[in-house]
């Protein structure tokens, strides 16, 4: 029988504790090509996601991923950075060394415009788990290739869950609301993973200690990311575990049967001190603005946190 080719991934990503995981979930799996990593700043400046997207693809003995710098900043705002939830470092709680794999020659948005040119059309995914600056900006300097992506998926925005950095916005979206803004105009297939579902992929102590207990040193590298936010978040939101957002994204792809949500309009609120950054989600239907986004709002959490702890093995 012939083998289903896998489905050609980029991530772009701002690692953050929870990227690592999801960069890692990613290139553990068969079923996905990671043609490279596109960074850009967002839990903390540029410097450091592209230091940590290397030390990740290290951990992961991957040493020869493409990975690329990006934006440095957010399209029409200063940036705002995440260090009270993911460190200093962003990559907070497991010991990883410098990397020495070193940055792949050229700007991550143009290598995004060149291989979504270069492939086939429907055939590119683009996973955008920070700041949707590099997206936007690619889609803005090449706007034939919002025709040719296959899908966005994207983790940001959030409906019933309100806000996690303001009452009204979630991070990726808050941090630059002109690049979302822009990236839900687009056109392309749109698939949205807000707080309402990532509030439900929670890990918990007992997941931790599953990731723990894998015993490889990718094992307790998921551990210790996993475990350091947990403090910020019991605090803060009461909660029994830390919502891990991003792996959302890439837990879609391999398994999109466990989520649950609606094709609707979402539009990014780009002009209001007090909600800027908000995705007002026509959840109910009560415009007739055309719906442009798929937005899921369900999860069957352990089947997912199995999934993931099953292909973490495999690193
Ligand atoms: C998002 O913000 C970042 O801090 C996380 O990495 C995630 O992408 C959650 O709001
Ligand atoms: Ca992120």
């Amino acid at each position: 029988m012939a083998r289903m080719a896998a489905h050609k991934i980029i991530i772009d990503t701002d690692p953050g504790q929870d990227d690592a995981v999801a960069i890692l979930l990613a290139l553990a799996s068969p079923e996905l090509d990671v043609l490279a990593l596109t960074c850009v700043a967002g839990n903390v400046p540029l410097d450091l996601t592209t230091c940590n997207a290397r030390k990740i693809a290290e951990l992961a003995g991957r040493p020869d991923l493409p990975i690329y710098a990006g934006c440095d900043r957010p399209l029409a705002r200063p940036l705002v950075t995440a260090e009270q939830v993911h460190g200093a470092s962003g990559l907070d709680g497991p010991d990883l060394p410098e990397p020495s794999m070193p940055l792949a020659k050229g700007h991550g948005v143009d290598f995004i415009v060149d291989t979504v040119r270069r492939e086939a059309p429907g055939t590119v995914t683009l996973v955008a788990i920070g700041p949707l600056t590099n997206v936007a900006t690619a889609l803005t300097r090449a706007p034939d290739i919002s025709a040719r992506l296959g899908r966005i998926v994207l983790m940001g925005g959030a409906h019933f869950a309100g806000g996690n950095v303001t009452p009204a916005a979630e991070f990726n979206i808050h941090v630059d609301p002109h690049a979302a803004k822009l990236v839900f105009a687009c056109g392309a297939p749109l698939t949205v993973l807000p707080l309402d579902v990532t509030y439900k992929a929670l890990v918990t102590p007992a997941r931790t200690t599953a990731f723990r207990d894998i015993g490889t040193p990718v094992g307790t590298a998921v551990a210790a990311l996993t475990d350091a936010p947990h403090r910020h978040n019991t605090e803060k939101f009461g909660a029994p575990g830390v919502p891990l957002h991003d792996p959302c994204t890439i837990t879609y792809l391999l398994r999109p049967d466990l989520f649950r949500g609606r094709h609707i309009n979402v539009e990014v609120e780009t002009g209001s001190d007090l909600t800027l950054g908000m995705t007002v989600a026509d959840w109910w239907g009560v415009t007739t603005r055309a719906p442009n986004a798929t937005f899921l709002t369900e999860v069957d959490a352990d089947a997912l946190f199995s999934l993931l702890t099953e292909r973490l093995a495999r690193l």
